[in-house]
Formats: C-alpha cells, structure tokens, sequence
C-alpha cells in the first residue's frame, strides 16, 4: 500500500525568480467560473458569520465576489442577492414602483424592505406620473396619506436610450438624486440613481455583471436547490454554489446534473479533494469546482472522522484535473495570511474562498464585541452547534431531530476595519508574491510551479521570531 506524502501551505514557499515588472503593474484579473472574471481573486465564504448581502455588496464593489449562505429561508436569502443586484446598477432595471392611491405607509415598508430611498409612482394605467422619495416622507407623520398626496408630481424624466453624460447634465441641472427612464408611452422601464453614478466613478475595480450590476453567488444544497434556484435566478443571481461538506458523493453528482439540465445557470460543485472527486464534478457539469476537505480555521472535520487531506496538495492535484477540462478551481478554506493565497494559487487554483480572514470585517454580520479591552466579531463553523441548529447541518449529512455532531467549532477573530483596506493588504501580499516569481499575470503563477519544501526550523524563521511584537501590522497577527 502506497500512503501519499502531502503537504498544507506552511509547508512550502514558492522560489523567488528575477522580475521584470513592479509589483503596481501586475495584472491579477482570475477566471471564478464560466465567463464571469474577478478583479481580485477572492470569494467570501458562504457562511453565516462572513457574507449576507453586505459583505457580498462591498467585496463584489472591491473586485472579488460573496457567496450567500443558506442558513437563510430561501426568500430571505433571495432577498439579499436582490439587495446586492440593485446596490449598483447604471440603470436598474424594472425598479420597485408604487401606485398613487397606496399609502405613505407602504412607501416606508417597501423601501426598509429593499433598502432604497425613493420610488417612482404609476398610475392606473402604469404610466409614470410622480416619484416619492425620502425627501417627500421625511416630514410626512401621517402614514395614511396617499401616495398621490405626498409625491413630487411630473418628475424630470429621460427616455431611453440614455447615456451617463446626459444622466449626468440632468442631475446637475435639477440637482434631484434619482431619474425615471420611460419607454415611448410613458412607462417606467428603469430607474437611475445619482448614488450609483458616484459610485460607477468610485469603485474602478467592481465586478460587474453585463447589465452592470455587481456579480453576487449564493449556497444551495442537495437538498434546497429546487426551492431556492428559482427565488435566486428571480432576484439576479450570477452562480451557485453547492455548499456540502463531501461532494464527490451521489446526491451532490446528481444535484449538479439537474441544476445545470434544468436550469441556466453557472454551478460550482464541491467541495472535494481528490482528482476522481473533481473529475466526477466536472463531468456532472460543474463550471468551477471547490476544494477543500477539513482546512477552514474552524473546521473539526479532520479530527472528527479521520478523513481529509491537507489543503496545498489537495488544490495541485484538482486543479491538475481541472486543467484537463478548462475548469477553474476555487482553493477553499485554510488561507491565513496573503502569501497563502499566492500559493493556493501557484498550485493551480483561479481564486480562493477566505473565511476567518473576512469574519472580522465591518461588513461581515453582527456586530463587533469587546472582551477584554479589544475588539471582536464572532466566526464560527457551518457545521458548529450554534450553526447547526440554525438550520446549516444538512451540509454534513445531519437530519433535523438526530443527535447533534458538529465538524466546526465557535469562537471570534479580531475586529478588522473594513473591506476596502483589508482586501487591498490581501491583493497587494498577492501581487508582492508575483513580483518575488517573476509573474505578470495569474495564468503566469500558476503555470509557474517552482516551490520549496520548508522544515519547521523554516517556518519559525518564516515568522516573526526573537521578538515582541510592540505594533501589530495590518496584515500580520501572530497564530
Ligand atoms: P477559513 O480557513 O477561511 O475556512 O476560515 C472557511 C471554509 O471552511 C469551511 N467550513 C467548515 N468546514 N466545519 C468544516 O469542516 C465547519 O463547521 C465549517 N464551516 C465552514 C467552508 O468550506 C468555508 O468556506
């Protein structure tokens, strides 16, 4: 019997080379799966302490992409990626409207619902007669008016085709923060917003779908998909992502092959750590494939059940196998510091799904709590007792009523600030590891292949070591 030596990212460190280019120009655009491209190559981790819509609007608006999680009702979690969907449009598209004989106190639910600030009006015939913001509510505190009583009436209109200067000229001219567009007969057929115009120039780095939307992904299970996919493709959502624990396993293989013949959709099967495991995904359609068997930092997977594999080897090989067949891999879990990243990507990998490094952020659900002088948010596993109990045990195979055994554990990180900053500390650690290979792009890392094997003398002179740390930096906390 052969057993397999295998190695985790402390393991290895990727040999430096001669470069040509400075770290600013290197390009680290990377394939998520189908034709949908990040500018950063990272995905925030379907989990119930990392990404709900707020976390998937800000990492998507700074160049990588959040996946839903589904501890979620299913119209819940639709809702969110309809959040998401219409944060940053140039011109939403058939926004939410109300009629003029409702009331100022549907005005308020629609918009705390959708989290939006105006709406247009129509009238009997649907056609565009007024619009009723904040502006008009604000000082309104009879919620039983009628909309038609409150509205701004005749509202500056554009007909499409618009484009951003004349958008742009109207604004200015009318100082008004939001434009109804309209067909020939006066029907609303999009909505632009001066927020959103701000932010097409703010954020040069958010990834887009076609119409222009930010890319947003969401969790479904064997289980699920057949409620949630319709809800998700209703509200715009860019990908799914099969969320199970071991998915190289019948009911995953036959999830993936209904999904992708019933419906049209980009689906990334996993998780798996096995080249047979990636193959098998692939060849039930997968257009991305996760791995990551036991890595997460609140994983007891492992020591659990004994079954795993670390996760350095586990990418080389699925992203050898995936090769074959064009598939991106995406290296799932175990990514502690930003060099790890450019390893997981050097092993073959297009983009890397990050957990505990994201749970701290500003963006992440919950709030920030403070123990013991410092600040903190809460991670913990999808398969912890909290998360399970909460509805996230199907991932390993649990059924509602069953004895409980969690594979995660509960705990918090250190409070981090806020996407923008973090994800440039994270980009940037990718973009130093190029420069220190040589590599242009990602297609050049990962075709690059040079590593060394590091003792464990290697790995402490990795670190800081022979020090007190006086001042933590932004991207360093010791483990
Ligand atoms: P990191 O290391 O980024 O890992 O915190 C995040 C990934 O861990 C997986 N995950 C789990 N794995 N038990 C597990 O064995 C769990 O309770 C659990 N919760 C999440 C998941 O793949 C995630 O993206």
């Amino acid at each position: 019997m052969e057993i397999k030596e295998t190695l985790s990212y402390d393991d290895v460190l990727l040999m430096p080379a001669y470069a040509e280019l400075l770290p600013g120009e290197i390009d680290i655009r990377s394939r998520l799966c189908g034709d949908i491209y990040l500018n950063t190559p990272i995905l925030s981790a379907a989990m119930d302490t990392v990404t709900e819509d707020r976390m998937a609007k800000f990492i998507a608006l700074h160049g990588g992409a959040g996946v839903i999680h589904r501890n979620l009702s299913p119209d819940e979690q639709a809702r969110q990626v309809g959040v998401v969907k219409r944060s940053r449009n140039w011109i939403i598209d058939k926004p939410h409207t109300v009629e003029e004989n409702m009331t100022i106190r549907d005005v308020k639910r629609i918009t705390a619902q959708y989290k939006i600030s105006g709406l247009p009006v129509v009238d009997s015939q649907g056609k565009l007669s007024g619009i009723i913001t904040n502006r008009d509510t604000r000082f309104c505190d009879n919620p039983d008016l009628k909309v038609s009583e409150v509205m701004t009436k005749d509202p500056i209109r554009a007909k499409k085709p618009v484009d951003i200067s004349l958008a742009r000229e109207l604004f200015n001219r009318h100082k008004i923060e939001k434009i109804p567009v309209v067909d020939g007969e006066n029907r609303i057929i999009g909505l632009i917003t001066f927020k959103d115009l701000e932010k097409h120039e703010k954020y040069p780095q958010a990834v887009l779908d076609k119409a222009g939307r930010l890319v947003v992904g969401a969790a479904v299970s064997p289980q699920d998909y057949e409620r949630r996919i319709p809800l998700l493709l209703e509200n715009g959502v860019n990908f799914v992502v099969i969320d199970t624990a071991h998915g190289d396993s019948a009911p995953v293989v036959k999830a993936i092959g209904d999904i992708k013949k019933r419906w049209d959709i980009l689906v990334v099967g996993g998780n798996v750590a096995t080249p047979e495991g990636t193959k098998r995904m692939i060849d039930a359609g997968s257009d991305a494939v996760k791995v990551g068997i036991g890595p997460g930092s609140i994983c007891t997977t492992r020591v659990v059940s004994g079954a795993g594999a670390p996760q350095f080897s586990a990418v080389l090989w699925c992203a050898e196998e995936a090769d074959k067949y064009n598939i991106p891999v995406i290296a799932d879990g175990g990514v502690k510091f930003s060099g790890d990243i450019t390893k997981a990507i050097a092993a073959g990998a297009g983009t890397v799904m990050l957990g505990g490094l994201l749970a701290g952020l500003e963006e992440s659900p919950g709030q920030a709590i403070i123990y013991d002088g410092r600040m903190f948010k809460q991670y913990r596993g999808m398969g912890a007792l909290g998360a399970i109990q909460e509805g996230g045990g199907d991932r390993y195979q649990m059924n509602p009523g069953e004895g409980l055994v969690p594979e995660g554990i509960e705990g918090r990180v250190p409070y981090k600030g806020e996407v923008r900053s973090f994800l440039h500390q994270l980009s940037a650690g990718l973009r130093k590891g190029m420069f220190y290979c040589g590599c242009r792009n990602i297609e050049e890392l990962r075709r690059y292949r040079k590593f060394l094997r590091i003792t464990s003398a290697g790995l402490i002179e990795s670190h800081p070591h022979d020090v007190v740390i006086t001042q933590e930096a932004p991207n360093y906390s010791p483990q």
